[in-house]
């Protein structure tokens, strides 16, 4: 019992005797660790004759909860002084403006991506999404190319080991995906997508572009409608004044096939360069969804007609800012991102 006590009174002396925090940690070690004082004086209870082990357990137990009482308070009384003595040294200035948080941003390849969508949502159309490793008939041959059609060369193909598999060269293949899908319901959608194309990396050409076709297949749709859909288009996307010129082209999948133009603001200081001096600037390539297409998607080219487009929004984005290198596209460099 005495002992107890003594322990008791030991413990309260040695834990005003400490100075911070730790030390008093250290004392609680010494104290209530495993091989501490309070786990050797609780082991004495075993030699003790029996009629006096209820006492000294009672005693012992008390002991105890008033030397972890001291250790708590004590303890919470130094964490509370070391957190004053904190903000007395070391005051926190309240005033201090906030640490900005660097945020990202959309790639600008996306933001004019989502402008396209947004425009072409307006005027009715739906978005469709297609793979972009094709196989060799969707890519060429549905679209009224067979193998060694010279108008293949109008696009150099990265080919697959697996045969008759490539990377899709255009978005076109999309057509007869959604025809399929549609079998035989009126179309107006776009479809936009990563295309590739095995060519000499240059200012004007990289080897993989974005493309967004355009494809509405219906009863009397003519080339008016095509018309009226790229003016209107041109026209959200590059200012209200803008005319649209047409010329003639060749695609194989569509006839008549054309190339449509916009005259280009006068007031711009690059008009000449982008221009070559003419005005005019090529936006896209379109016509009229060639009969045979529209049989391989399952439509009957004596009841329905229909337009397709095929434009390359990085392009657009380059005439929009004056960039003059498509290749800063996936350069990744952020003096260049950050532009936008
Ligand atoms: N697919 C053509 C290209 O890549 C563009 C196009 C699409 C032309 C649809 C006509 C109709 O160049």
């Amino acid at each position: 019992m005495n002992e107890l006590q003594a322990l008791e009174a030991q413990g309260l002396t040695e834990l005003a005797a400490c100075g911070d925090a730790a030390a008093l940690r250290a004392w609680n070690t010494q104290y209530f660790g495993d091989s501490g004082k309070m786990k050797a004086a609780m082991g004495q209870i075993g030699k003790l004759p029996k009629d006096q082990k209820a006492a000294f357990g009672a005693e012992a137990n008390r002991v105890k909860a008033a030397l972890t009482a001291a250790y708590e308070t004590a303890l919470a009384a130094k964490n509370e002084e070391e957190l004053q003595r904190g903000l007395t040294t070391n005051p926190y200035d309240v005033t201090l403006p906030g640490r900005p948080r660097a945020r990202g941003r959309l790639h600008p390849a996306t933001q004019i991506l989502r402008q396209i969508y947004a425009i072409f949502a307006d005027l009715g159309f739906q978005i469709y999404r297609t793979r972009e490793v094709e196989t060799d008939e969707l890519n060429f041959e549905l679209l009224n190319m067979p193998a060694h059609h010279p108008a293949r060369d109008m696009w150099d193909t990265f080919f697959t080991t697996t045969p008759g598999v490539v990377l899709r060269t255009h978005t076109s293949p999309g057509q007869i995906h959604v025809m399929r899908e549609a079998a035989g319901k009126p179309i107006r959608v776009i479809l936009p997508g990563m295309c590739y194309r095995n060519e000499a990396i240059s200012t004007r050409s990289e080897i993989q572009f974005y493309q967004v076709e355009g494809l509405v297949i219906g009863e009397g749709v003519t080339m008016a409608d095509l018309k009226g859909t790229i003016t209107a288009f041109a026209r959200r996307m590059f200012g209200p004044e803008r005319q649209v010129r047409i010329r003639s082209s060749y695609f194989p999948f569509t006839e008549p096939s054309i190339e449509v133009d916009i005259d280009w603001p006068k007031d711009d200081p690059n008009r000449d360069r982008l221009t070559k001096g003419t005005g005019w600037l090529e936006i896209l390539g379109a016509g009229m969804v060639h009969p045979n297409v529209l049989r391989a998607g399952g439509y009957d080219p004596e009841k329905v007609t229909g337009f397709a487009f095929g434009m390359g929004p990085q392009r657009m984005l380059m005439l929009k800012h004056a960039i003059d290198d498509i290749r800063l596209f996936w350069q990744n460099d952020l003096r260049f991102l950050k532009q936008f």
